[in-house]
């Protein structure tokens, strides 16, 4: 627990005086607090003797002075305390979404969406409370009864003693406490995190639950992660309410036991009445700390389970960086031969007994050359697309780029020379524009970023967002119009085409279009990537057909490489993989034909009937 609040501190060491000026405020005030019943003390005894109006207006006014002082002391706290933590909430905050930005896709893999949104908002929010009130008044508290309890040892010491023994057994209390709640803490807040992983993904997949009937299992299932929040949230609640129980029956249970004895002292003429109500204002203001230490004890579990999910992110380590020299690579120049040697990759999941996904593939793609990538399906060819690129690193052998380790380039450099167009064509809730022009050369000017954008829809056939509402300035993605899987695939490709690379990824970009669209783009494709390395998953033939060689990824090796033709003629392998998939494709049009015949005979039917 104090390692963890000792790394917060790391993160609030820049706004500490700040936070010092708070302190010092809150401690002011609570001095000022302490003060008014040692005033009172005085007055009590003072009006005993000199019971005038002006002595009475006198003690009046200097009581009211040390409230309103007070007051002010609490104000200045709030107001030295609360900008500065937001400060720290705020760079907490980049400081996850960097390191989040910063994973490598295989990070992404194995933490759910949900655990990372719950991280950066609740538990940071929590951090933040935590930093502009606990951490203020957990020190003040302590202080304040510290300097109360002097106070009152000062006063009667053994008024005192019996009300410190009977407020003794909190100590105990609180350490059990602590056991059981830091529990109930870490659960509440990772089911938090579970809850939205599961709301993130039927929102996500909500046509696929509702196409399939599944609405009411998924609000089942929903329904029941819910309700294991609530019992951990009861839980925590009632561990809190017994605590707090304690926590305000023991001071005050020792506060009776003491004012029974105290007015038996005063009776005996041991104590004067000005020392017995000033020892018991004193001990009524001890207590209200007392009390919030139950509260803050509660926020201090809360925060540190928070800090613990934080750094759990943040300590995860990248693998996937620049190295210290990187080797100079000028994109201007870079030919874009790229080879593998003898790569291996495996994800981190797999179990022992299954072989590498990519188990010891050889390649070479020639300068601007195209080049098909077949393979059965699951056979690795996307695995092995995104590891040009880096998105995962290989786990045996190398890929070059120019006979360049990528390893050894500079990962801005590399990402530079490569661009991807991925199967499931991501767009962002963003303009057309913004979307195809995400990678593209910052340097150019606004009529050359235009002309880019044009070309490159123009060569991915993706001209139909001209007869979008707003042309290139529609707003596509999650918040805006809905485009078909074609149309996001084309623009996806656009996007690839756009970043001008030296090497280009394409996995199987064209598998939502009709073959005439399809045939249509390779040919563009063919012509304005000329002297572009292209790599392109295909599984038409038509698209194999049209590259200049085609390499055959199976059992995680390349086993041949070729023109279509050469190994249509050499590869048995080869003319099987490519048989099985116009067979694939034959049947998906037989069904297109099938569906279209069955719609029209439904629709035939009903004609019937009316
Ligand atoms: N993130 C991942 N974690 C673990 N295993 C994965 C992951 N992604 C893919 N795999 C596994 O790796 C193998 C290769 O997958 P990959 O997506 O590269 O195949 P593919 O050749 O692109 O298939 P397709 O033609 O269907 O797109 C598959 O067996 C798959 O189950
Ligand atoms: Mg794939």
């Amino acid at each position: 627990m104090l390692a963890t609040m000792g790394r917060l501190w790391q993160t609030v060491r820049p706004i500490r005086f700040r936070l010092y000026l708070g302190l010092l405020s809150a401690l002011t005030a609570s001095i000022l607090a302490l003060l008014i019943p040692q005033v009172l003390e005085v007055i009590v005894n003072r009006l005993n003797t000199d019971p005038t109006a002006a002595a009475v207006w006198t003690a009046g006014a200097v009581v009211l002075a040390l409230g309103l002082a007070e007051a002010a002391m609490i104000w200045l706290r709030r107001t030295f305390a609360v900008s500065p933590s937001t400060q720290v909430e705020r760079t907490m905050r980049t400081d996850f979404y960097k390191k989040v930005q910063h994973m490598p896709v295989s990070f992404h893999d194995g933490w759910g969406s949900g655990q990372l949104l719950s991280r950066v908002i609740s538990d940071i929010s929590m951090i933040r409370r935590w930093v502009a009130f606990g951490m203020i008044m957990l020190t003040t508290s302590t202080v304040t009864i510290i300097v109360g309890m002097f106070l009152l040892i000062r006063s009667n010491l053994i008024l005192s003693l019996i009300f410190f023994l009977a407020a003794l057994p909190v100590g105990i209390i609180a350490f059990r406490f602590n056991r059981t709640y830091s529990v109930l803490s870490r659960r509440s807040q990772d089911l938090n995190g579970d809850l939205a992983t599961t709301i993130e993904q039927s929102v996500q997949g909500i046509r696929v639950l509702k196409a399939f009937g599944r609405g009411p299992t998924a609000l089942e299932d929903f329904t029941h992660q819910a309700e294991e929040l609530r019992t951990t949230e009861v839980q925590k609640a009632t561990a809190m309410a017994r605590f707090n129980m304690f926590m305000f029956m023991l001071p005050q249970f020792a506060l009776g036991v003491s004012l029974f004895v105290g007015l038996h002292l005063t009776a005996r003429g041991d104590m004067n009445v000005g020392q017995l109500a000033s020892y018991f204002a004193t001990a009524t203001l001890i207590i209200g700390p007392v009390q919030m230490l139950g509260m803050l004890f509660g926020q201090a579990v809360n925060t540190v389970t928070a800090l613990d999910r934080h750094y759990e992110v943040m300590d995860e380590v990248n693998t996937i960086t620049s190295p210290e020299k990187p080797v100079p690579v000028s994109i201007a120049d870079a030919k874009g031969v790229v080879r593998l040697e003898d790569v291996h990759f495996r994800y981190v999941d797999a179990p022992d007994h299954v072989s590498d996904v990519i188990d010891g593939a050889d390649l070479e793609i020639r300068a601007g050359e195209t080049m098909a990538l077949v393979g059965v399906t699951g056979s690795g060819k996307s695995t092995l697309l995104q590891m040009v690129p880096r998105l995962y690193d290989v786990t045996g052998g190398r890929i070059t780029i120019d006979g360049v380790d990528i390893r050894d380039m500079d990962l801005m450099d590399l990402r530079r020379l490569t661009a991807v167009a991925f199967e499931d064509a991501t767009l962002f809730s963003d303009s057309v524009r913004t979307n195809v022009l995400l990678g593209a050369d910052e340097s150019l000017s606004d009529e050359e970023r235009e002309a880019l954008l044009e070309l490159a829809l123009e060569t991915a056939d993706a001209s139909f967002v001209h007869d979008l509402p707003e042309g290139v300035d529609t707003r596509i993605g999650e918040e805006g119009m809905s485009l078909s899987g074609g149309q996001r695939q084309r623009l996806a490709l656009a996007r690839a085409i756009a970043a001008k690379p030296t090497v280009l990824l394409l996995d199987d970009p064209l598998s939502a279009l009709d073959t005439k669209t399809e045939e249509r783009v390779t040919e563009r494709l063919r012509e304005v990537l000329d002297g572009t390395t292209t790599l392109i998953v295909a599984h038409r033939t038509s698209t194999v057909a049209l590259a200049d060689r085609v390499a055959l990824l199976d059992h995680g090796k390349v086993e041949a490489v070729g023109t279509h033709e050469e190994l249509m003629r050499t590869s048995a392998r080869y003319r099987w993989v490519i048989a099985n998939q116009e067979e694939e494709a034959r049947r998906d049009r037989d069904i297109e034909t099938l569906t279209g015949e069955l719609n029209l005979s439904a629709l035939q039917g009903q004609a019937g009937q009316r």
